[in-house]
């Protein structure tokens, strides 16, 4: 089936898809009164593995879950985490930021025009944030004091390249490689430039060491590649010269900071970009049920990923980290994306509809992207299978994981609707309480489901994992120590149980902008206090046992045991503001 086929049905088809990731809502959650632990047994006997081993094709036949016994349903399953492996010397702990999140100075780009077009909760403007571009000590020091040894931050290519004659010197530029490459350094920002070289100087001079680890794109592009008040079918991802345009920036990235920096991340979560901005309309550009522009969006990311990779081998060719890392020997890069994956599970697990949605729900959110990259195979329509005429084991695709990038937030659940071609299902609302504890985003806290899918990713594709993101919208620091030691639990669980995980950055180091939920979802390890001139980062309680975890390199069953039990959480951050139906254009 051709998925931007005409079909009254598609457009409800994709806002299924585009729904499994509608964070926030627009009421409060319905909690449940007891507080909530972990407790009881393992899960190590669960079937909870997707076989895609033939690359995709079929994956409407495989199985997410058994059906649970006594109508419970499999997440609510008693669990804790089983044996426990320890970190690997050199696991690289740390935690996680995005460049347009923190650093504020940013307003020549796509995001600054979504505020100034109202489409932020509360008017919240990213200038108002951490304003790491200036108080970036401020957050290198919240590293060190918590003994981190590594941090993911975003370099913002709006910073390198400012202004449209910046990137169009460097676009235009010709000769071989290194040639081209060397016109679009000096094309680009000195001091744009030079803030990344003193933030990783600063990394590097740390003792311990802090390993920088670069996401070349966090989802912000200069206003002159996209310009959400413009005619979204020629902007940004829609555009087929992102391809190239992206591999150019991250070829340029590497040459600038390769010698410094081996850990990259080319995309941060690929399918999030999509989803909000195409198909539910959060993001910029705006668009809501938008197929036919998901689809070109999808092939462009998956690509520009490729290019992006291959350009960064180009160009960085020193091993920074000769000693000390995760693996031996020790390469000049290790590129992924980071995806966003969740636990999703079928709504009614003994219904086998429900499992056959949630199995392609699945698909096109996890599997279809990272089967590309890994494997060569590209479901271009978003139909489940390789058709004639779609990359098969193509060698422009595969092989451009080095790791597999892993962001972890929670659940989804998939009801079937068979009506609903494609998908064959639609998510049960975030919202819902389904009697697990709740963050201030209104997500559900589900650490089993972290496991799970790090034991499951790292068998099907046999390949090292990062943790690129993990973490809760919890501004009383309330649950994140709960959280975070259960979720440190299940991840080293996970080790015990094969997975080859070498690294886990929390999300995030200090509170920032979340994007369309603006200044009040505080994800950050640290606070910052808005209200002040100076923006004073205080580390909450859960930074410290974050550093005792780094320490001591476990978390053991005493810690488990003492923890406060998860609370009900004392406010809600919707996490999309309202939206007219053509908003965006
Ligand atoms: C994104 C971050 C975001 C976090 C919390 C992730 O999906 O990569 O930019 O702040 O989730 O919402």
């Amino acid at each position: 089936m051709k998925l931007g086929s005409a079909s009254s049905f598609r457009g409800v088809a994709l806002g299924a898809w585009a729904a499994l990731f509608a964070f926030g809502c627009s009421n409060p959650p319905a909690q449940p009164d007891a507080a909530t632990d972990a407790s009881g047994s393992d899960i190590a006997n669960e079937s909870s593995v997707v076989d895609a081993s033939d690359g995709g094709s079929d994956v409407a036949d495989a199985t997410l879950d058994a059906p649970s016994d006594a109508g419970r349903p499999p997440w609510l399953e008693p669990w804790s985490p089983g044996p426990r492996a320890r970190p690997p010397a050199g696991f690289l702990w740390g935690s996680a930021t995005a460049g347009y999140q923190i650093e504020g100075q940013l307003s020549n780009t796509d995001w600054s025009i979504w505020e100034q077009m109202g489409r932020v909760t509360n008017n919240d403007r990213a200038d108002d944030g951490p304003q790491s571009y200036t108080r970036w000590m401020e957050d290198v020091r919240a590293l060190r004091e918590t003994g981190q040894n590594s941090y993911r931050f975003g370099v913002e290519w709006a910073r390198l390249f400012p202004t449209r004659a910046s990137w169009e010197q460097c676009r235009n530029a010709t000769g071989d490689n290194a040639a081209k490459i060397a016109t679009c350094r000096a094309a680009a920002s000195a001091e744009g430039k030079q803030y990344y070289h003193q933030l990783i100087d600063a990394l590097r001079s740390s003792t311990p060491r802090i390993v920088p680890m670069v996401t070349v794109h966090h989802w912000v592009m200069p206003d002159y590649i996209a310009d959400p008040r413009m005619d979204f079918r020629s902007q940004g991802w829609m555009n087929a010269r992102m391809r190239t345009d992206m591999a150019l920036y991250a070829g340029v990235v590497a040459a600038e900071y390769g010698d410094k920096v081996d850990w990259y991340v080319t995309i941060n979560e690929p399918l999030v970009l999509v989803l909000a901005g195409y198909l539910d309309g959060r993001f910029p550009p705006g668009r809501q049920l938008e197929i036919d522009g998901a689809i070109n969006v999808i092939g462009n990311l998956v690509y520009a990923h490729a290019g992006m990779y291959d350009a960064i081998k180009a160009n960085d060719r020193t091993v920074a980290e000769m000693t000390g890392g995760p693996i031996t020997p020790a390469q000049a890069s290790y590129v992924s994306i980071a995806h966003h994956i969740r636990r999703i599970y079928p709504a009614n697990a003994a219904s086998a509809a429900d499992m056959r949605a949630a199995t392609r729900a699945d698909w096109l959110n996890h599997g279809l992207f990272f089967d590309a990259i890994v494997r060569g195979n590209f479901d271009a329509n978003g139909d489940g299978t390789i058709g004639a005429g779609e990359p098969s084991n193509d060698p422009a695709l595969r092989g451009r994981a080095d790791y597999l990038g892993i962001n972890y937030y929670g659940m989804t659940a998939i009801r079937s609707i068979p009506a609903i071609p494609v998908v064959g299902g639609l998510p049960v609302p975030e919202e819902q309480d389904r009697g697990l504890p709740k963050t201030d985003f209104g997500w559900d806290i589900l650490p089993r489901g972290f496991e799970d899918i790090l034991v499951r990713f790292g068998n099907e594709y046999r390949l090292p994992i990062l943790v690129t993101e993990n973490g809760i919208a919890d501004s009383a620091d309330a649950n994140r120590p709960r959280f975070l030691y259960e979720h440190i639990a299940a991840m080293l669980s996970a080790r015990q149980r094969g997975a080859n995980i070498l690294g886990y950055y929390h999300w995030s180091t200090i509170d920032n902008f979340e994007w369309v939920g603006g200044y009040c979802p505080h994800f950050g390890l640290y606070s910052v206090d808005f209200n002040n001139p100076m923006r004073p980062r205080t580390g909450r309680p859960s930074a410290m046992i974050y550093r005792d975890i780094i320490r001591s390199g476990e978390v053991t069953d005493a810690q488990l045991a003492m923890v406060a039990p998860y609370r009900n959480p004392t406010r809600f951050c919707p996490g999309t503001v309202t939206l007219a139906p053509d908003a965006g254009r």
